[in-house]
């Protein structure tokens, strides 16, 4: 069942994190909605722009639709990710979306605030909701010093007008990760102090923590020894992500560690039978691999568990 996220973020607040999951292709979106059944979990399908033209968007959403027939005990909201002024009004005249983000973190504070403002009016008023970014991703290197470091995350005292004045429904904090599969150097971690001094100003508005992917090393290593070739990959250590989510960070992100799934299953089921062309048995392990990861996953999020609470309140 598609819900608004709304209601997502409103049952996990400061209890847990929802996980917003990017697909892009069939096994990705039956991996998903196994491994969410499977922990009796809610969650977010995240598509990207890149991900909305990989194949073709209605391909995408057409899979969403067959797998909400396929599942009907699950209970998830579709969520545009990373989208501009287009493909956001796009995402919010199909009606098929609960949420879309603008990411305008690339203009200056002011006209932040005006893209934002123009998506969230086109998308409230057809029971859309908004995520907004506000602060530079992007990991905080050990060689940065603290004034760099600081101009990088999100300033907590800018966000209360910036919520205001742009009427955003949730909000992209730089809390120190970045996206992809090398964050962080030597001890770096998440800026707790950003979240607390956010949930402090602003209780109950819900924050999303992009960037989240832990990197597990062992996904590393057998894909090194299966021939990949990814020294130094480092993710976000799942102990700090349990902890976000107690504490107003109501979504997590996660991309990067779906894919690391997809290229051990492949490198390895391709390396130990040379002899194979077919795409059928490598899809196969990928799908219960990335189900099992996904389960894991809402373990460390709490999500896992919420689904008949959840349910009852809808
Ligand atoms: O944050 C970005 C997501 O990982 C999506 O990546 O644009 O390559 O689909 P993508
Ligand atoms: P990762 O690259 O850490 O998976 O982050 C994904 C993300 O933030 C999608 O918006
Ligand atoms: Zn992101």
């Amino acid at each position: 069942m598609i819900v608004s996220t709304k209601k997502l973020f409103e049952h996990a607040y400061g209890k847990y994190a929802v996980g917003g999951y990017n697909i892009n292709n069939a096994e990705q979106v039956m991996g998903l909605f196994r491994g969410n059944m499977d922990s009796q979990a809610p969650f977010i399908i995240q598509l990207s722009k890149g991900a909305r033209a990989y194949t073709d968007k209605r391909i995408l959403e057409a899979m969403i639709r067959a797998a909400d027939e396929i599942f009907p005990d699950a209970i998830f909201a579709v969520h545009l990710d990373h989208g501009d002024e287009e493909s956001c009004m796009d995402c919010i005249e199909s009606g098929f979306y609960s949420s879309v983000m603008i990411d305008a973190s690339h203009a200056d504070f002011d006209e932040n605030i005006a893209i934002t403002k123009r998506v969230v009016d086109a998308a409230h008023a057809k029971g859309v909701s908004v995520e907004a970014e506000l602060g530079k991703l992007g990991g905080v290197e050990e060689h940065i010093s603290v004034d760099e470091a600081d101009a990088k995350l999100t300033d907590p005292k800018e966000v209360e007008e910036f919520v205001k004045r742009s009427g955003c429904d949730s909000l992209a904090c730089a809390i120190g990760t970045s996206h992809g599969a090398y964050k962080f150097t030597g001890g770096q971690g998440l800026h707790f102090e950003v979240i607390e001094a956010i949930a402090r100003l602003l209780p109950g508005f819900p924050m999303v923590m992009h960037g989240s992917s832990s990197v597990p090393q062992d996904e590393v290593e057998r894909i090194n020894a299966a021939g990949g070739a990814m020294k130094g990959a480092k993710g976000v250590d799942e102990a700090q992500i349990t902890m976000a989510s107690t504490m107003g960070v109501t979504k997590v992100n996660i991309d990067t560690d779906g894919r690391l799934v997809w290229c051990r299953v492949h490198r390895e089921s391709f390396r130990d039978n040379p002899e194979n062309f077919d795409l059928r048995p490598a899809g196969k392990i990928f799908m219960a691999e990335y189900a099992k990861y996904i389960a894991h996953k809402n373990g460390v999020l709490g999500s896992a568990g919420q689904l008949e609470d959840l349910r009852k309140t809808l």
